[in-house]
C-alpha cells in the first residue's frame, strides 16, 4: 500500500506504516535504489502487507483514479489516446474485443504465427551454417517485433518491406526506451525526439496504412470497426490506439523471451531436457526435420510442452514487476488469502509480484533458477502453499482480476514457438557466461530489462 500523506497515522486493523528516515520523501529514495532488496527486508520485518510512505507527487483526487481511469490516463499520456478519457462506451467496446486474443481466434493467430516464423527462419537464420555471434537483446527484440507485428497487423507487401519493417522496429525501440519517462510526469519536450518518433509510428498505423497490410488478424479488424464508429476514418488517433496494442503485444514479450533464452544458455543441461521434449513432440506428430521449413503445431500440442512452459514461467517469476494498481475509493477491509487488513480511502494499493514470486515460503530458494519449479509428476504444478494454505495467486506476471492481460496465452505460445524453432534447427552457445541482473527502470511496469547484455552464437544444425 502506498500512502502519500506525510502525517498519516496508523489506525487499528491497518497494516504497519513504514515512514523511513527522511520526512516526506519517506522510503522513496531507498525504493528507487534497490527495490527488490528493500521489499524483501520489509517483508521479513513486517509481513506481506505493509504501507510505504512515498514522496513525490501528492495524489489530489484519488476518486478519479480507479483502475480503468488510471490505465486510460496512461494511454492518453503515452500513446495520445485521448477519447477514452471522456467516452466510457469506447473503452467498453475496446475491452470487449480483447477476447479475440483468446479461444478460437487465438488458434488462427497461432496458425498464422507458425507460418510467419517458418518464413522468417528460412529466409534469415537458417542460412547461417557457420557460427554467428550476436548480442542477445537486440537479436531477440528484432525477432519478437517482426513475428508479433506480422501476426497481428499483417505482412508489409511493398518491395522494400525489409527496410520498412526495420525502420518501424527501430522507431518502436526508441519510443519504448523512453516508456518509463513517458509514464512519469516529465514533460515530453525534455525527452529528446520521442514526440516526433511517436508521431511517425502513429502515422504508420493509420486506417489508410493498415489497409496496405496483408493478412491482419481478426482483433485488428474488430478494433478498426469499433474505432470507425467513434472517429472519422482519417483521424490520427486511430493510429494511436493501434500503437497502444502494438506496444502491449511486444514490449513485455521481448524481455520475457530474453530471460528464457538467457537461462537456457546458462544451463545447457536444461536445454538438453527441452530439446528432448520438443523432439518427442515432433516424433509424435510425425514431423521430420528436413530441407525446407514446415513445422506445424496447434495449441493443444504446444500446451503439452510442460517443461518448456515451466522454464518460461520460471523466467517470468524472476523478472516480473508487473504490479497491479488499485485506488481505494472507500475505507474497506481486504480479505487476503492469509490475513485480513483495513484499507483507507485514498490509499494506493500496488500488488508487487516479487513479494510473492520471491517468497521463500512459497518458492524454495527463490533466488535460484529452477526450470522444473512448475512441474510435478511430469505435469504442470498448480498447487503452491503458504503457511499450509493453498494459494490462488502464486504467479502474477500477467496481473490479476478484471484487468489481467488478455494476451497471456498468445505471449506464452509465441515464446514456445520461438524456442521450438531454436531448439530444433540450431546449435546455440553462450559466449560470455556471466550473470546479469535486472535493470529497474521499468519498476511496477512489466518484465524488467537486463542491466547488461550477453553475446551468444548460433548455427544451423547440419
Ligand atoms: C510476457 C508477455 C506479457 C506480459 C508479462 C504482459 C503483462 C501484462 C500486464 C501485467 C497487464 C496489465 C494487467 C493489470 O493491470 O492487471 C497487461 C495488459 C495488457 N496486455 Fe499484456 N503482457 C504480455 C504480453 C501481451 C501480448 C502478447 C499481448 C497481445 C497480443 C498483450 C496485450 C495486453 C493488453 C491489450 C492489455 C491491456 C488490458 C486492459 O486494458 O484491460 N499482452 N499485460
Amino acid at each position: 500500500i502506498v500512502r502519500h500523506s506525510p502525517i498519516a497515522l496508523v489506525r487499528p486493523g491497518e497494516p504497519p506504516l513504514i515512514k523511513g528516515w527522511l520526512p516526506y520523501l519517506g522510503m522513496a529514495l531507498k525504493f528507487q535504489k534497490d527495490p527488490l532488496n528493500l521489499m524483501k527486508t520489509l517483508q521479513r520485518k513486517y509481513g506481506d502487507i505493509f504501507t510505504l510512505l512515498l514522496g513525490g507527487k501528492e495524489l489530489k483526487n484519488p476518486k478519479q483514479l480507479s483502475f480503468r481511469k488510471f490505465s486510460k490516463r496512461i494511454s492518453a499520456k503515452v500513446f495520445t489516446v485521448k477519447k477514452m478519457m471522456t467516452d466510457e462506451d469506447l473503452g467498453e467496446d475496446i475491452h470487449g474485443a480483447f477476447h479475440l486474443l483468446q479461444g478460437k481466434a487465438l488458434d488462427s493467430l497461432l496458425e498464422n504465427m507458425i507460418q510467419i516464423l517458418n518464413q522468417i527462419f528460412e529466409s534469415k537464420l537458417l542460412k547461417t551454417t557457420n557460427w554467428k555471434t550476436e548480442r542477445m537483446f537486440p537479436f531477440i527484440s528484432s525477432l519478437v517485433f517482426e513475428t508479433t507485428f506480422t501476426t497481428i497487423y499483417g505482412k508489409i507487401l511493398a518491395g522494400d518491406r525489409e527496410k520498412i519493417i526495420g525502420d518501424l522496429r527501430d522507431d518502436f525501440f526508441k519510443f519504448d526506451d523512453k516508456f518509463p519517462y513517458l509514464v512519469s510526469d516529465i514533460p515530453i519536450q525534455f525527452l529528446g525526439n520521442v514526440k516526433s518518433i511517436r508521431k511517425k509510428l502513429i502515422k504508420c498505423l493509420t486506417s489508410e496504412k493498415l489497409t496496405t497490410l496483408q493478412g491482419s488478424s481478426e482483433i485488428v479488424h474488430r478494433r478498426q470497426d469499433i474505432l470507425e464508429k467513434y472517429y472519422r476514418v482519417e483521424d490520427f488517433e486511430i493510429g494511436a490506439h493501434h500503437l497502444g496494442l502494438l506496444w502491449a503485444s511486444v514490449a513485455n514479450t521481448i524481455p520475457a523471451m530474453f530471460w528464457t533464452m538467457y537461462y537456457l544458455l546458462q544451463y545447457p543441461e536444461v536445454m538438453k531436457v527441452l530439446r528432448d521434449e520438443v523432439e518427442g513432440l515432433l516424433q509424435s506428430t510425425g514431423q521430420k526435420i528436413g530441407p525446407g521449413l514446415s513445422l506445424c503445431f496447434d495449441r493443444e500440442q504446444l500446451d503439452s510442452l510442460v517443461c518448456l512452459e515451466s522454464t518460461i514461467l520460471e523466467a517470468l517469476r524472476l523478472s516480473s514487476f508487473s504490479s497491479v494498481f488499485r485506488f481505494v475509493e472507500e475505507d474497506m477491509s481486504l480479505d487476503l488469502e492469509i490475513d485480513k487488513y483495513c484499507l483507507r480511502k485514498g490509499d494506493f494499493v500496488a500488488i508487487f509480484p516479487p513479494v510473492v514470486h520471491c517468497d521463500p515460503e512459497v518458492f524454495e530458494a527463490p533466488e535460484e533458477f529452477r526450470f522444473d519449479r512448475f512441474l510435478e509428476d511430469g505435469k504442470k504444478k498448480k498447487n503452491f502453499f503458504k503457511r499450509g494454505k493453498k494459494l490462488q495467486y502464486f504467479m502474477i506476471p500477467f496481473g490479476l482480476g478484471a484487468s489481467k492481460c488478455p494476451g497471456r496465452y498468445f505471449a506464452i505460445a509465441e515464446i514456445k514457438m520461438l524456442l521450438i524453432m531454436f531448439l530444433t534447427y540450431f546449435d546455440l552457445e553462450v559466449i560470455d557466461k556471466k550473470p546479469i541482473g535486472l535493470n529497474y527502470s521499468r519498476l511496477f511496469f512489466g518484465i524488467q530489462h537486463p542491466d547488461s547484455d550477453i553475446s551468444f552464437r548460433y548455427k544451423a544444425k547440419s
